[in-house]
């Protein structure tokens, strides 16, 4: 069976802050044919056209903080609801906190339509693992296309001509979260609020770890691996 016609059920991209769960998640979304679900983009885009979610997320993001578990889990649930879900999708940065999981396992039960291989709807869960200077690094040098979402990094993945996207000519950006300061509070709030979720999900046999630390494209073929033949955990 080819890649685009796999079932491919729920993935759950886990890991802190520059991690590499944006970049990853859309090579396999990609290589699968299916969507990135990532609830930053998700919220970033409705602080830039001023919805009322995107006005009370807007300076909680900006300090570092997660957003309120009801606000995002209603984002997702609106999300999951679009057709291109059927066959699976890549969540990116969701969950985030116990209460979160809870809920999307309550809501995968409820929806059978978002069957996987092993037939259970259950989320499979990569874990990137990445030593903290590491983390710190990739955080001040990402740069991002605003109108594509390629990612870049100025020290290990910078575009041909700097500041420029390879794939549009956009003009690249910084996140306004990915000041020094910033970044402390995104991994404190990883660490206290996010963490306790390896737990959770290796009680539940559904957690595979990966060296995010290796180079990326050594990642992806490592993460492909692993939903091909590891969602049947
Ligand atoms: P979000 O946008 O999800 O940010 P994050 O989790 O902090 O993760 P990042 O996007 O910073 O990192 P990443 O792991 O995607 O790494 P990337 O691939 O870009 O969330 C932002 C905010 O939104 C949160 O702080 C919170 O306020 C709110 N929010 C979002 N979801 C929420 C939720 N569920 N609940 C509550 N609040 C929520 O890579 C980083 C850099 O490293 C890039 O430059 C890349 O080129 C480079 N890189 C990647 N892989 C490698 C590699 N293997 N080797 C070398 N460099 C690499």
């Amino acid at each position: 069976m080819t890649r685009a016609a796999m079932k491919i059920g729920p993935v759950i991209l886990f890991g802190p802050p520059g991690a590499g769960k944006g970049t990853q998640a859309k090579r396999i979304a990609d290589k699968f044919g299916i969507p990135q679900i990532s609830t930053g983009d998700l919220l970033r885009e409705n602080v830039e056209k001023g919805t009322e979610l995107g006005q009370n997320a807007r300076q909680i993001m900006q300090r570092g903080e997660l957003v309120p578990d009801r606000m995002v889990c209603d984002m997702v649930a609106e999300r999951l609801k679009d057709g291109d879900c059927e066959r699976g999708f890549i969540l990116d940065g969701f969950p985030r906190t116990v209460t979160q999981a809870v809920w999307l396992d309550n809501y995968l039960v409820e929806n059978t339509v978002f069957d996987n291989a092993n037939g259970t709807g259950a989320a499979f869960v990569l874990r990137f693992v990445v030593e903290y200077n590491a983390l710190l690094q990739r955080l001040t040098g990402r740069r991002t296309c605003p109108t594509c979402g390629r990612i870049y990094n100025v020290h290990t993945q910078p575009p041909r001509v700097a500041e420029v996207c390879d794939l549009d000519g956009s003009r690249l950006v910084t996140r306004k979260d990915d000041q020094e300061e910033v970044i402390a509070e995104r991994l404190k709030a990883y660490e206290a609020q996010t963490l306790p979720l390896v737990e959770y999900y290796h009680k539940r046999n559904r957690l595979l770890e990966i060296n995010g630390d290796q180079p990326v494209d050594v990642v992806t073929a490592e993460a492909l691996r692993a939903i091909e033949h590891g969602n049947s955990l």
